[in-house]
């Protein structure tokens, strides 16, 4: 079974406490909160003050995908804000910070997860992966929801479930980006474990039959 986090870049941030009810109503499992710094990534989303709010109405797991630059200045803060997963980007800064980050989140009882962009190789985790709880591949540039799903991506799953056999078996795999009813498929018979949708979960028409058939083994 596949878990499925929305993606609240596209809930309707007047009626957040609204959105994330029906999120937990609908049966998915975690709520994916996506910050950018109009920096890392051409758009400007949310940060802090959101993630505190969030934590307060609602029990489900708060996955928190960090596209924005030096990510280190924050994580601390981030974890202390509520997040249950943070997710730096290792194009965000130097190998050492972004292990330092990683050791820093799981230190203060947070689960840790790096990104790849779309250009990213598999191998760029290689450092990381003992130090990792999840791996998010990206399967659109970052920045924006409502892309289209870049299939060429899964190759890197296969390559990454490859290297976690050795090194971290228990390391999650996520997808996001153009996750919908089409391509959810592909991502799981490819090793993806918690897939993100943001724009295909909130245009659903069944939004919890959408929930179900992302969970769904196949
Ligand atoms: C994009 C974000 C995604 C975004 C996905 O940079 O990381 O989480 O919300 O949106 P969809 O599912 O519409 O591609
Ligand atoms: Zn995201």
């Amino acid at each position: 079974m596949a878990l499925i986090a929305p993606s609240i870049l596209s809930a309707d941030f007047a009626n957040l406490e609204r959105d994330i009810h029906d999120i937990e109503k609908n049966g998915a499992d975690w709520v994916h909160v996506d910050v950018m710094d109009g920096v890392f990534v051409p758009n400007i989303s949310v940060g802090l003050p959101v993630v505190r709010s969030l934590r307060k109405v609602t029990k489900l797991p708060l996955d928190v995908h960090l596209m924005i630059t030096k990510p280190i200045r924050y994580t601390g803060e981030f974890v202390r804000a509520g997040a249950d997963m943070l997710t730096v980007h290792v194009e965000a800064d130097t190998e050492e910070n972004t292990l330092a980050c990683l050791k820093e989140i799981r230190a203060l009882g947070c689960r840790a997860a790096i990104s790849l962009k779309p250009g990213t190789p598999a191998e760029a985790a290689r450092p990381f992966l003992p130090w990792c709880d999840m791996i998010l591949v990206m399967t659109v540039e970052p920045g924006f929801g409502g892309q289209k799903f870049m299939a060429d991506q899964m190759a890197k799953l296969r390559a990454l479930r490859e290297m976690l056999r050795e090194e971290n078996p228990g390391c999650l795999l996520q997808v996001d980006g153009g996750v919908d009813p089409q391509t959810c498929g592909v991502c799981k018979e490819n090793g993806a474990q918690v897939l993100v949708a943001g724009s295909a979960y909130f245009r659903a028409p069944d939004r919890a039959a959408f929930v179900r058939q992302v969970q769904a083994e196949k």
